[in-house]
C-alpha cells in the first residue's frame, strides 16, 4: 500500500484535478477512505461510472449529495463513448474556474491537467479508454518501452494523464466487502459463493421486492434459503436425486445481479445500507 500512496502522491502532484471513478451501486464502498484527503486542494470530478446498472433514483440523490460537498458529479457508463461529452463538458468547466483564478494571479496559458483515480474494477481503464477515443497504450508494465506520464489532450488548455490512480477500498469494513463482493469487484475464488448469494437474496426481497419474482419467476415468500430453491428448480439447476445445486444457482444469481439482469439496482442508498 505505500508504494500506492507514495505512486498516487507523486502523480497528484502533476495534476490540478482529481477524477475519481467510483461504483454509481456502492458509491460508499468503492470510495477510498482517505481520498478527501488526497484531493485537498485540487479541483474535484466525482464520476458515478456504472450507472447504466444502479437504480437511476437512488443516483440522482447521490449525484446532489456529492454536490453538496464540493465535488462536480457526472453519470456514465464508461463503455459509451456518447457518454464521454457530458464528462468533457464538466471537466472545461471546471477548468474554466480555475483558469480565471489563474488569471487573476497572472498566469497565463497553463494547461489544466487531471488524473484519474479509484479502486479496481472501478471502470478506470474502461472510462479513460472512451474517453481518448481509442486504447490508451499501457506503457509501463512492458519492457523496453519507455516509461513516462503520457497526456491525452482534451483540448488545447485540458490534458488527462493516460495512467489511472488505484486506491484501496476500506477491506476491513465487512459491509464494504459485502458489497464490492456482490458487485463482482473482489475475484470469486477467494469468496463462498452460497453465502455470498444467500445474502443478496436478504437484500433484494428487502430493498427491491419484486426483482427475484421478476427475474425468476418465483414467490417471494418463506426464507432466504427456500428462495434459493425455488430459483434453482426455476433453473434446472437440480442434481441427481433432486438436491438442489447450490454451488450453480449461486453462481447464476450473482451474474444475474452483477449484469443488472435483476434490474437497475443501488446497494447503498444516501443514509442507509452505508457501511460504518
Ligand atoms: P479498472 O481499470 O478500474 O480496474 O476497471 P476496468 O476498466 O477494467 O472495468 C472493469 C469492468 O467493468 C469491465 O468488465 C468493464 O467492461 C466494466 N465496466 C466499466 N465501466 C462500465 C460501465 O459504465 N457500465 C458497465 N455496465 N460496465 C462497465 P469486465 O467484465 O471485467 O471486462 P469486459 O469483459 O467487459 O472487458
Amino acid at each position: 500500500m505505500t508504494k500506492a500512496v507514495r505512486q498516487m502522491k507523486e502523480n497528484l502532484s502533476l495534476v490540478d484535478m482529481l477524477i475519481e471513478i467510483t461504483d454509481a451501486r456502492i458509491p460508499v464502498s468503492s470510495r477510498n477512505p482517505d481520498i478527501d484527503q488526497l484531493r485537498k486542494g485540487k479541483l474535484s470530478l466525482i464520476v458515478l461510472n456504472k450507472s447504466d446498472l444502479a437504480d437511476p433514483e437512488r443516483t440522482r440523490e447521490w449525484a446532489a449529495f456529492f454536490e453538496n460537498s464540493g465535488s462536480t458529479v457526472v453519470l456514465v457508463d464508461s463503455r459509451k463513448t456518447g457518454d464521454m461529452r457530458g464528462v468533457k463538458d464538466a471537466i472545461r468547466a471546471l477548468s474554466r474556474e480555475k483558469k480565471e483564478r489563474d488569471l487573476k494571479r497572472g498566469i497565463k496559458n497553463r494547461p489544466v491537467r487531471a488524473m484519474v483515480a479509484g479502486i479496481p474494477n472501478v471502470g478506470k481503464s474502461t472510462f479513460i479508454n472512451s474517453f481518448a477515443g481509442r486504447s490508451v497504450a499501457k506503457t509501463g508494465n512492458k519492457p523496453g518501452v519507455t516509461k513516462g506520464q503520457q497526456w491525452i489532450r482534451l483540448d488545447k488548455e485540458t490534458e488527462l494523464l493516460d495512467t489511472p490512480g488505484i486506491l484501496w477500498p476500506k477491506f476491513e469494513d465487512e459491509t464494504v466487502g459485502i458489497h464490492l463482493a456482490w458487485t463482482g469487484a473482489i475475484r470469486d475464488e477467494i469468496l463462498n459463493l452460497d453465502e455470498l448469494a444467500l445474502g443478496l437474496i436478504g437484500f433484494l426481497r428487502q430493498n427491491y421486492p419484486g426483482a427475484l419474482s421478476g427475474r425468476y419467476g418465483i414467490s417471494e415468500d418463506g426464507t432466504d434459503l427456500s428462495i434459493m430453491e425455488a430459483a434453482a428448480a426455476a433453473r434446472g439447476c437440480i442434481r441427481s436425486g433432486n438436491e438442489t445445486d447450490y454451488h450453480k444457482i449461486s453462481g447464476i444469481l450473482l451474474d444475474d445481479f452483477r449484469s443488472g439482469r435483476t434490474g437497475r439496482i443501488t446497494l447503498e442508498h444516501v443514509g442507509r445500507n452505508l457501511p460504518a
